[in-house]
């Protein structure tokens, strides 16, 4: 079926020409307790992914705005056997249908993290990188996903809280997850599950996992949790690893939990013998897969493949180790043993040093409710810098033909974080632009046809969002 549809497109020479019978839907992935499941199959589901992005945070390519990427990448997913990836940054400007209909073919979801380098809480003013002009940018990313059957969830943010000195960040990634499920209530569209995904700071993960669960708001609370975990190294153990500890500590949890990143590279070529355990009734109860760091080699050298071109790719002995562990590996039997009625955390009190979030949480920017009448609007792309805006944005520029072209340079003069040999922060591409330096530096990135390609439609989609907002 893929290579039937992919034949026909090259025919056509046109993406969107696609004859619509080979187009597939994916199941919608459900939450019930603290668990996934099939809304088709009504089987449990569990993660089997890899996080995705080719160019690492420093050199941010969208890999989902690239039939070219897509093509060499999912047949290398379906070969490792994975029904998942995450991918960190996504340009709201581009068109992602042809890579998602690639991915809903070869059976696999999507996580998708909605912040940019540049359009993230900053971790040195959250309250202030808090803003309208930032809650565009993630709307936008919500409208330019949100029809995908195959988006399995939203990351409001990851790792943004990286040490014990910034624990008072999650108020607002917090007040984030409330906007973004109040907007897609708002807008009608499908209640896509939202979670955040936490470093592994022993001090406060914990913490954080209860307090972004914790509340009266169920708004404000996460649909699920995603945890960073490096504590498996080579021919560990679920004792060993410190893996069985992290079962029991989150065995109340009432929303799935999972691996947001895993595989430590202290002994390599990685065996990852810790996907038996993984994906056995000694996780399952309290845990639903997860997602191996990462896909392609970057610098920090955690790849499973070297990319060699546009169009190749080399896999790496991790591939073939990681490949053997998930072909021996069959998902526990049943439900595996998930807890049906959690109840929520308790929420963490305020403790200087220690866990310094408010449980009050900020209300939205006032001029961010338009968007939930509106739409988000113009997509501003992933070089959009919103951390210092502070205060309330003038929104009508959203909404403006003239919107187009200046997203359109906007993109094109785009900056990155800087680059980071530590697996944690370099995967980090909501929060690692912190400072005013790093957001400053202007990145290479080589985007500039397909920021062209994309200005014909963008002309349309303004006028739909004035229409939308006329009628
Ligand atoms: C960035 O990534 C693209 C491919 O995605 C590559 O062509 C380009 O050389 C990279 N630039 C740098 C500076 O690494
Ligand atoms: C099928 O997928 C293509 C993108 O690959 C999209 O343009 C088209 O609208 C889809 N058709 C239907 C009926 O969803
Ligand atoms: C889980 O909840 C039960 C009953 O509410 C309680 O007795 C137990 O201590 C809790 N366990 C943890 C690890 O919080
Ligand atoms: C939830 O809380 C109620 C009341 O505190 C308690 O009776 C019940 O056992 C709890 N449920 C679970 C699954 O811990
Ligand atoms: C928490 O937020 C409320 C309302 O904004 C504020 O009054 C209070 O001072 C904050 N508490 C702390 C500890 O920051
Ligand atoms: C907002 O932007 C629009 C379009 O650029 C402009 O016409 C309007 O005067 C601005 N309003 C404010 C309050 O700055």
């Amino acid at each position: 079926m893929l290579v039937g549809s992919l034949a026909l497109t090259a025919l056509l020479g046109l993406g969107a020409k696609i004859a619509d019978a080979a187009n597939t839907t994916l199941p919608i992935i459900e939450i019930k307790g603290n668990a996934f499941f099939s809304s088709d199959s009504g089987e449990r589901f569990y993660i089997r992914g890899v996080d995705y992005q080719p160019g690492g945070s420093s050199n941010l390519t969208d890999p989902l705005g690239s039939a070219e990427i897509c093509k060499r990448d999912v047949p290398v997913f379906q070969d490792l056997g994975l029904n998942a990836v995450r991918i960190y940054t996504v340009d709201n400007t581009l068109d992602h249908s042809e890579c998602m209909q690639m991915l809903s073919e070869a059976g696999i979801y999507v996580i998708l993290d909605v912040n940019t380098p540049d359009s993230s809480i900053s971790r040195s003013n959250a309250e202030c990188s808090y803003n309208a002009d930032y809650l565009q940018t993630v709307f936008a990313t919500i409208d330019a996903f949100a029809d995908y059957s195959n988006v399995l969830g939203f990351f409001a943010g990851n790792e943004v809280i990286n040490d014990e000195t910034n624990t008072g960040t999650a108020t607002y990634v917090k007040a984030v997850v409330r906007d973004m499920k109040k907007y897609m209530k708002a807008r009608k569209y499908r209640q896509i599950p939202v979670g955040y995904s936490a470093a592994d700071v022993s001090e406060n993960v914990q913490l954080a996992a209860s307090y972004f669960n914790c509340g009266d708001d169920a708004d404000a609370r996460v649909d699920m949790f995603g945890v960073n975990d490096y504590s498996w190294c080579g021919q560990s153990s679920f004792q060993q690893s410190g893996y069985s500890a992290k079962v029991k500590a989150y065995s109340n949890y009432s929303v799935p939990l999972f691996l947001s990143e895993f595989g430590c590279i202290k002994t390599t070529p990685r065996p990852f013998t810790e996907i038996g355990s993984i994906y056995s009734t000694q996780m399952s109860s309290v845990f639903s897969g997860g997602l191996v760091y990462e896909y392609s080699n970057e610098a920090n050298n955690y790849g499973l493949v070297d990319i060699e071109s546009q169009t190749s790719v080399n896999k790496l002995t991790d591939f073939q180790n990681l490949k053997k562990e998930y072909q021996m590996t069959s998902n526990p039997q049943g439900d595996g043993g998930y807890s049906k009625n959690g109840n929520v955390s308790t929420c963490p009190s305020y403790e200087k040093g220690t866990w310094e979030a408010n449980n009050t949480l900020p209300p939205m920017p006032s001029a961010a409710s338009a968007f939930f009448s509106q739409g988000a609007g113009q997509p501003m792309g992933t070089g959009y810098p919103t951390q210092f805006r502070c205060g309330d944005a003038n929104i009508s520029n959203y909404f403006t033909a003239d919107a187009t072209s200046s997203s359109a340079s906007q993109s094109e003069s785009s900056s990155a974080s800087s680059g980071s040999s530590t697996p944690l922060q370099s995967s980090s591409s909501s929060s690692t632009s912190t400072s005013a330096s790093s957001s400053a530096k202007s990145s290479s990135k080589s985007k500039g046809g397909a920021v062209a390609a994309a200005q014909t439609p963008l002309i349309f989609k303004a006028m739909a969002h004035i229409w939308n907002y006329i009628l």
